[in-house]
């Protein structure tokens, strides 16, 4: 209710409250899409190893995705594992590859019965044999439900990701299935592993970070951005409201007037 005064003034302050009712008397975002950050530094405020942020942020993302769904929004892309964190210490990585699958066990039921799809971006074949057995099952057994998509982006990395659409778009070229002048726009973004997604309307990303750390260079063209120094095991449905909320005030024009 607050949310509604105060929205033709301007910038809202962070301490409006908004509620469900607020965010859904206008339309919502079809496809969000969350840089999940500052797991570690939230274990370090408490003097806890880096891996029980990440713990705790596995269990904000099951919170998030049950309001995601609640809120009617379409899709919800999550960056949980980027082509770059390989580098991280060989124990985070590997306590990271585990917690798809944690995930998973204890939450496919009820994305079963939530009607929620399970999708991954990203190069599955890197992956730990188990990590991609828990992910290709959720997959599967969710493949034809209909409601939200929860796309997760798994050893995702965008500049990998348009570097094999070229290479793909190339040897067409070369096979003479394609010609130099049908690429256009359209033809790119079918060559792209979220080719059946429409792109973000809205980006979130949390910790006070301001960049994209190489996250859907192609498809964030057009997506408004909203970030927060919130950290990721600290986010709440709230946050969210007031992503959208900020989100339905803004004028996209596309590149339009
Ligand atoms: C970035 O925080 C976070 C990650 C690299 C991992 C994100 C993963 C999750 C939130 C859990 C994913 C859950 C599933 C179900 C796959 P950081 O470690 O870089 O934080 P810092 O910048 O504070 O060190």
């Amino acid at each position: 209710m607050l949310g509604k005064i105060w929205k033709n003034y301007g910038q809202l302050p962070s301490s409006v409250e908004y509620t469900k009712e607020d965010v859904l008397q206008h339309p919502v975002p079809e496809h969000v899409a969350i840089i999940m950050d500052g797991n570690g530094r939230w274990a370090k405020k408490r003097a806890l190893p880096r891996v029980a942020g990440h713990y705790e942020g596995m269990q904000v993302v099951r919170k998030i995705t049950r309001f995601a769904n609640e809120l009617g929004i379409k899709v919800l892309t999550l960056y949980a594992f980027s082509t770059e964190n390989w580098k991280r210490p060989k124990q985070e990585v590997e306590y990271l590859m585990k917690l798809p699958e944690q995930f998973l066990a204890t939450f496919l039921p009820e994305l079963i019965e939530e009607n929620v799809n399970v999708r991954v971006i990203g190069n599955r074949s890197q992956l730990p044999e188990h990590t991609r057995r828990a992910v290709e099952k959720a997959i599967e057994e969710t493949k034809h439900n209909t409601g939200l998509v929860l796309n997760f982006a798994l050893n995702y990395g965008s500049r990998a990701e348009i570097t094999y659409a070229m290479q793909e778009m190339a040897k067409q070229v070369q096979q003479g299935d394609l010609s130099p002048e049908q690429i256009n726009e359209e033809v790119v973004s079918s060559y792209l592993m979220t080719k059946d997604l429409k792109d973000p309307d809205l980006l979130i990303r949390t910790s006070g970070e301001i960049r994209l750390s190489n996250f859907m260079l192609w498809q964030l063209a057009y997506t408004e951005f909203w970030f927060t120094d919130v950290l990721w095991p600290d986010f709440t449905e709230q946050h969210l409201l007031q992503a959208i909320a900020e989100f339905q005030k803004r004028g996209r024009r596309f590149g339009g007037v």
